[in-house]
């Protein structure tokens, strides 16, 4: 190809998800094997806007060594942040209290000072719609889309949801046994913020009773009275599975408190959910948060391929001469959609879709019956 290119950057930014590593091993490899050099800027942008702060510079250089045995490491090797975006980047004033700042031309100088010809940007809707801008500003750049919520447009999957569903299933299962014993309901609370696919896909495959979602207001006086049904026929536990963006018919979100320079943060909604149930039940309740658990440790076989394939598709993608696109699972292979469209609306869980009438089917309760 005669793409041009001599050296690209690699950042990922927003909430980590396993299979990060495995995206930049291929990046880079593809990159490298195209005589093109490669380096990972840390902390999302912070290693080129802040580059003061990292002793020893910004930007590591990604060679093959350095890329060497991480495929199946959790996190990422770059750093990442919720709090670096350069259109709005939060800056402390002298009193204390915070602005933002567009850094976006100063953003775009230094990858000019660096040489840096193109970028790979992994992230989700946050990362990939500040990519879509700085795309728009003139950088030449290709996303990979990267959330655990499997909440991104555009693609049939992101990588990590599938490490994050099989743990969050194999704690309901372990959960199973402890609220048998003691015959109590367990709410076990799981990320996702506007999108439940990880409640629906987790709760599915250990067979909690009960699912909660943001797509679903709820009430939970029909979950109550499966758990009382339950109880008369013997099976005196119950388990509840809660997105921490579920929400109360009426009500709103769980707020678990807000920083500068992020979206709010949710949780707590477990914790509400078990005082209501054993209120309306009269049975001991508990609740269990799996939180940052879900975005930790190693990725799946599933994740790992997919941001194999996800990374190499990027570089494929900047060697063909394409920007302003997202690499995505377009089953069975991978191709590219506008990241205008991948962010323009996230992908929640259809309220009709076939996995919740399975889970109807098998009488698992949403909250929403009559
Ligand atoms: O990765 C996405 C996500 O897991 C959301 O479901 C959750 O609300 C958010 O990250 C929390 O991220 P942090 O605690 O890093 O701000």
């Amino acid at each position: 190809m005669t793409s041009g290119i001599k050296r690209i950057a690699i950042s990922t930014g927003g909430g980590d998800a396993p299979g990060l590593n495995a995206v930049i091993y291929a990046a880079t490899l593809a990159a490298r094997n195209r005589g093109w050099d490669v380096v990972g800027i840390r902390d999302g942008f912070n290693g080129l806007l802040v580059s003061d702060d990292y002793p020893g510079g910004g930007l590591i250089e990604l060679t093959r060594q350095r890329v060497r045995g991480i495929i199946h490491q959790g996190g990422t090797i770059l750093g990442s942040t919720n709090r670096g975006n350069p259109i709005a980047y939060p800056v402390q004033q002298p009193d204390g209290s915070w602005i933002e700042q567009d850094r976006t031309e100063e953003l775009l100088g230094r990858f000019a000072q660096h040489g840096i010809d193109a970028l790979i940007t992994i992230g989700g809707d946050g990362s990939l719609t500040i990519g879509n801008h700085l795309h728009e500003a003139g950088l030449r750049l290709v996303g990979v889309p990267k959330t655990i919520d499997n909440d991104l447009e555009g693609t049939a999957a992101t990588f990590g949801f599938d490490s994050a569903v099989g743990f969050a299933s194999e704690c309901i299962d372990r959960l199973f046994s402890t609220a048998t014993s003691h015959s109590r309901i367990i709410v076990v609370e799981v990320m996702g913020r506007y999108a439940g696919w990880i409640a629906l896909h987790a709760g599915m495959a250990s067979g909690v009773h009960a699912i909660l979602l943001p797509e679903i207001p709820y009430r939970l006086e029909p979950v109550a009275e499966l758990i009382n049904e339950r109880a008369q026929r013997g099976s005196t536990y119950s388990i509840v599975c809660v997105a921490e963006g579920a929400k109360p018919v009426g009500g709103e979100h769980t707020v678990a408190g807000q920083s500068i320079g992020q979206a709010v943060r949710l949780g707590g909604i477990g914790a509400k959910v078990a005082a209501e149930l054993e209120e309306l039940t009269g049975r001991e309740s508990r609740a269990v948060v799996l939180g940052h658990l879900l975005r930790g440790g190693s990725p799946t076989s599933v994740d790992r391929l997919l941001g194999l394939r996800f990374g190499a598709a990027a570089v494929r993608a900047l060697d063909e001469g394409r920007s302003g696109v997202m690499v995505a699972l377009n089953p069975p292979t991978v191709d590219y959609v506008p990241l205008v469209e991948a962010t323009s609306r996230l992908k929640t869980v259809p309220p009709d879709c076939d996995s919740i009438q399975a889970a109807r089917d098998v009488g698992i309760r949403f909250g929403d019956e009559s």
